[in-house]
């Protein structure tokens, strides 16, 4: 099942996350229709705030790009946790389906340390680096609350943005997958 995908504005994508409790919702059915929307949208990463669920949960799958590193990276993150974030800070212009149409630089660390269950709830804790550590970086930032946006500190390009994304949660913008945009 594809979802729409949730568009800036809407309070779900700043709400801190909730933890799931095992055996309270069918994971592996989301995590599949999380993949399905995901792929939907030529997504890398996709996080259950983003379908309207403030759940810890998000999906990553970097198999479509052409690198080594991507080979078997599609993997579902549930009640994560960051343990440790090291390493130069290294900048990347990003994106994300629910702010269509912008991209920035972002700064992020190199490694990250997370813990995780998967879908059949098995405990992990893993190290990862590059770009794998950045989707994960950017889905985490989800399931607390926070955007890729809101990394921009320079004051004139603080004040473009801000247009840029009140059009955004008023629709203004063109995406070739199904989205919610925020009710008034
Ligand atoms: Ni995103």
């Amino acid at each position: 099942m594809i979802y729409p995908i949730v568009v800036f504005g809407d309070p779900v994508l700043r709400k801190k996350a909730s933890d799931i409790e095992k055996d309270s919702i069918d994971v592996k059915k989301l995590a599949e229709d999380m993949f399905e929307t995901m792929e939907g949208a030529n997504g890398i990463g996709l996080a259950a705030p983003q379908i309207g669920k403030p759940i810890r949960m998000f999906v990553v799958d970097g198999t479509g790009i052409e690198e080594e590193e991507m080979k078997d990276f599609r993997k579902v993150f549930i009640n994560a946790e960051i343990l440790d974030e090291t390493g130069e800070e290294w900048k990347f212009e990003e994106g994300c389906l629910s702010i269509p149409g912008i991209r920035e630089d972002v700064s992020r660390n190199e490694n990250v340390t997370i813990k995780y269950f998967d879908e059949e709830w098995v405990a992990h804790q893993e190290t990862f680096d590059g770009m794998r550590a950045r989707i994960i970086q950017h889905e985490y930032d989800h399931i607390e609350g926070v955007l890729f946006t809101d990394y921009v500190v320079s004051p004139l390009k603080k004040r473009l943005l801000k247009s840029k994304l009140a059009n955004v949660s008023k629709g203004k913008f063109k995406a070739d997958y199904r989205t919610k945009l925020p009710t008034k």
